[in-house]
């Protein structure tokens, strides 16, 4: 028996959330693919305005009457409108990237909305449980695009399973059943997985996106410093290159997009052209086990390999 997850009024067949893919990875497409393979799908709203989030939230619905929420990194100055906007157009649930604030849990309690937050500590879940959250994302440093730590997922889920009582979602480099099973075990309630969704025929990000996952190795996977003032996993090219050490990109048109950036270089920019093709001089966000991908597939198929899997995982004695 897979045990349910259960996120307020959420209760997917499967324990798996599509996690949130900036800028244009994870759309209205692939979360409501997900959502509608049992899962529960996360519509990136980071670096789309208003209306295009708008536009997005409503494809998402007319695919699936399941579960679909938006992500927003907190460090963008559109934070408060974007969430505002998932909000208004009643999402099953909102989520910060790197980041929280106290007004995000307000406004969801306001707009009778679960709101969950990306933790990569106990002390840090402790402090969103005490604020509201629903339920906790907890990102070891395996995952894909902005981390807030160099420890493993499977460290961090034990101790934050035992500090909160709010349902904990291990985040981080799971490509697998066999993973799911895996922190189950060490007590999360779910998990959270992106890059395995990348390679799915429903994600909207470019062919030569795709490729570039499929053709990574475990050593093409490095980690940069992103403009946020965070440390970001990506895959190397001729972008991450030309960023390593103190190198930078020239700005040619700033948005004002992050609430303080480091100018290092424009991160919407980078992230914009890879996932419309360009995966030499943009940034390709992946998790660190990208290498472990052979193959793209339709999002239903990969659910239902990681049920398989999960289920052989899960009946497997203990100690095996
Ligand atoms: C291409 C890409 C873009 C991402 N963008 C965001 C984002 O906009 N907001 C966020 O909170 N996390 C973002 N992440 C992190 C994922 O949502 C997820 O938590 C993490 O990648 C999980 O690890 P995995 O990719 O190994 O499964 C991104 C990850 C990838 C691979």
């Amino acid at each position: 028996m897979i045990p349910k997850l259960r996120i307020a009024h959420m209760a997917p067949r499967l324990p798996i959330i599509q996690g949130g893919m900036a800028v244009k990875v994870s759309t209205g497409r692939l979360a409501a693919a997900v959502a509608q393979a049992g899962g529960i799908g996360t519509i990136a709203g980071t670096g789309l305005t208003q209306a295009e989030l708008v536009d997005e939230i409503r494809k998402a619905r007319d695919l699936t009457a399941g579960y679909v929420g938006v992500n927003v990194l907190f460090a963008v100055q559109q934070f408060a409108e974007l969430m505002l906007t998932a909000m208004k157009e009643k999402v099953d649930f909102v989520v910060s990237g790197a980041g929280f604030s106290r007004d995000m849990f307000t406004w969801g309690k306001d707009h009778g909305i679960p709101v969950l937050a990306i933790v990569s500590s106990a002390r840090l879940a402790q402090v969103a449980e005490k604020l509201g959250a629903a339920a906790v994302v907890v990102e070891g440093k395996e995952a894909g695009g902005h981390l807030g730590t160099d420890r493993s997922v499977n460290e961090l889920v034990p101790e934050v399973a035992a500090a909160v009582r709010i349902p904990v979602v291990g985040a981080g480099g799971i490509m697998d059943g066999f993973d799911i099973g895996r922190l189950l075990k060490l007590g999360a309630a779910g998990v959270q997985m992106a890059t395995r969704f990348v390679a799915s025929l429903e994600c909207e990000a470019h062919a030569r996106f795709k490729e570039k996952y499929l053709s990574a190795r475990a050593e093409d996977v490095v980690l940069i410093k992103s403009p946020v003032g965070l440390p970001g996993r990506a895959i190397r090219n001729n972008f991450t290159e030309s960023i390593a050490g103190e190198g930078r990109r020239a700005i040619e048109h700033c948005e004002r997009c992050l609430k303080r950036c480091s100018a290092k270089f424009c991160i919407l920019e980078a992230l914009r052209r890879a996932a419309a093709g360009d995966v030499e001089n943009g940034l390709v966000f992946s998790g660190e086990f990208v290498h472990r991908i052979t193959e793209v597939l339709p999002v239903q198929e990969i659910m239902d390999r990681l049920a398989a899997q999960l289920g052989q995982a899960l009946a497997a004695p203990a100690n095996a």
